[in-house]
């Protein structure tokens, strides 16, 4: 799928454009260039010669040769669209990103080369004001639309990647991770899941990949993230005959991601997988940065190898059938990811659980991005990545002390609460932000009280062991703003008092 950036002219397509590109790794086209190229002159020179219905033509034909090539970032003529077939060729081809701009915006830009424009010359700012009011219709009428005044070409090359769901990760090998459907999954040799993916879901992507590719359906759960289901999957390799060319498809949440990953990277020294996420807290979270691996008794993840996916396809339909329990436990990290990084994605969330659902696609793309800067930054966590850990220390401790009658999003949502009020207290956060998270997290319908059964002595002793510290003070991921984290080492006898009193 290609995607067509589409505007006035001075809304920065071609910019943008090249921008974007580089940051997808896809070849960036310039339509305008293309029908100089194949015209053997400069557009006012055609419009001069032939009229505005002759470069029509040549644009509807321009865009329907591209149709067909590989993906590309398309900068479309500000008005390559008004004619209703090539809309359709754009939209069946790809998605069209519409960049707005403010009038002001665009006279700046377009001052220093209107000649270049022909639709334009002469009276400038006369010429613009009328083409803009006979498009405003038409460019209304564009769903997906970003505004671009007063941003940079990376920071708006960013928002598209965003809204359309798509990424190039290069700091932990090269890899895209898009949001989509399922159904342009390329195609894999064998696939890992687990039985109630399995039940819902396998058959549809063994479909979509239209052959009767071979499986191991696991036990679910993290009972079973352990060597002996990591050895299952290796013999279950060996015995479809997989070589060190094979790529296989983890078709699951966060265990059967971090399973297959681990068996992935040591398979024959390692082979490639590809991630399909089908839980949210692995949309958002497992299934991005590269770690895999699986659990001993002593403890979660302590065997484990970095090994990033071949690719990520996420498509937020398969939560459509996650159990509730399981959503909302997501839900917890998207909002943390809100407090890390994105001050808008904690807005949203704070809008209710009914609107989260009405608009999860919105949802994960935005808690994704969060998470690819983070470990785009900081790949093996020598740094900042230590700030995905916000409410998590807390949180473990909680999940463990309750027996894990406590869902991990439901330990983390109240780790956050409680990391919150102790950085209100160190006067790291402002006083009105543990409010602030209390109030988005229950409008999720996640706990926000440490439950009152809870001894506050072994949840301390909890957290001690947990990040392996006999020392007097813990390192933590404490929320200094809605959208700003820091990490600071507290005194464990500080953090007592807060926990007694919550
Ligand atoms: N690698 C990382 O960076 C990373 C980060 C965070 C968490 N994790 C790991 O992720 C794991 C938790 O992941 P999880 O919450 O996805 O748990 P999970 O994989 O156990 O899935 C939760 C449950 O939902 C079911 N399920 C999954 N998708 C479904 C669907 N679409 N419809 C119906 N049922 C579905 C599963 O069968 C399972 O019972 C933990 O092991 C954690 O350590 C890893």
């Amino acid at each position: 799928m290609h995607i067509f950036l589409y505007g006035p002219s001075g809304s920065g397509k071609s910019t943008v454009g090249k921008q974007l590109a580089e940051n997808l790794k896809l070849p960036f086209v310039d339509l305008d260039r293309v029908i100089e190229t194949s015209a053997g002159m400069a557009i006012p020179q055609i419009m001069e010669a032939q009229g505005e219905a002759a470069f029509r033509d040549l644009e509807s034909a321009a865009l329907k040769n591209l149709s067909g090539e590989k993906d590309s970032v398309i900068a479309l003529g500000g008005g390559a669209l008004l004619r209703k077939e090539n809309r359709a060729v754009a939209e069946k081809n790809g998605q069209v990103v519409l960049l707005a701009a403010s009038q002001s915006t665009l006279l700046e830009r377009l001052k220093s080369d209107s000649e270049k424009r022909p639709l334009l010359a002469g009276n400038l700012e006369a010429k613009l004001f009328d083409l803009l009011a006979s498009r405003a219709d038409h460019y209304a009428s564009f769903p997906l639309q970003l505004r671009v005044d007063e941003k940079s070409p990376a920071q708006i090359s960013r928002e598209i990647q965003t809204e359309v769901g798509r990424h190039r990760l290069s700091a932990m090998g090269e890899y895209d991770v898009r949001v989509g459907q399922f159904d342009k999954l390329p195609a894999g040799d064998f696939i890992v899941t687990d039985e109630n993916v399995a039940k819902l879901h396998l058959e549809k992507i063994k479909h979509a990949l239209r052959r009767d590719i071979p499986s191991i359906i696991l036990p679910a759960g993290e009972a079973h993230k352990n060597l002996a289901t990591v050895e299952r999957i290796w013999r279950a390799f060996l015995e479809a005959g997989l070589d060190r060319k094979s790529a296989v498809i983890a078709l699951g949440g966060g265990v059967i991601g971090d399973l297959t990953g681990f068996a992935a990277a040591t398979y024959m020294r390692g082979i490639e997988w590809i991630a399909v996420p089908t839980t949210l807290l692995s949309m958002v979270d497992a299934s991005l940065g590269g770690k895999t691996g699986f659990d001993l008794p002593e403890g979660k993840n302590l065997i484990g190898a970095f090994h990033p996916p071949q690719l990520v396809l996420a498509d937020p339909a398969f939560l459509s059938t996650l159990p509730e329990g399981e959503f909302h436990s997501g839900l917890a990290d998207v909002v943390k990811h809100g407090v890390i990084s994105d001050p808008a994605l904690f807005e949203l969330c704070s809008r209710g659980l009914d609107w989260v659902k009405a608009n999860i696609e919105t949802i994960v793309k935005r808690a994704m991005t969060v998470k690819i800067s983070v470990i785009e930054d900081d790949p093996y966590e020598k740094g900042f990545r230590a700030a995905l850990n916000l409410g998590h220390t807390v949180g473990h401790a909680l999940e463990l002390v309750s027996g894990f009658r406590l869902r991990h999003g439901e330990a983390v949502a109240v780790g956050m609460v409680v990391e919150a009020e102790y950085a209100a207290r160190l006067e790291i956060a402002p006083k009105g932000l543990p409010d602030a998270i209390r109030a988005t997290l229950s409008a999720l319908g996640l706990p926000v009280e440490i439950p009152s059964d809870l001894p506050r002595a072994e949840i301390i002793r909890a957290m001690r062991v947990d990040k392996k510290r006999s020392a007097k003070s813990i390192r933590f991921a404490l929320p200094a703003d809605i959208g700003k984290v820091e990490l600071v080492a507290v005194r464990v006898m500080d953090l007592e008092t807060v926990i007694g009193e919550l």
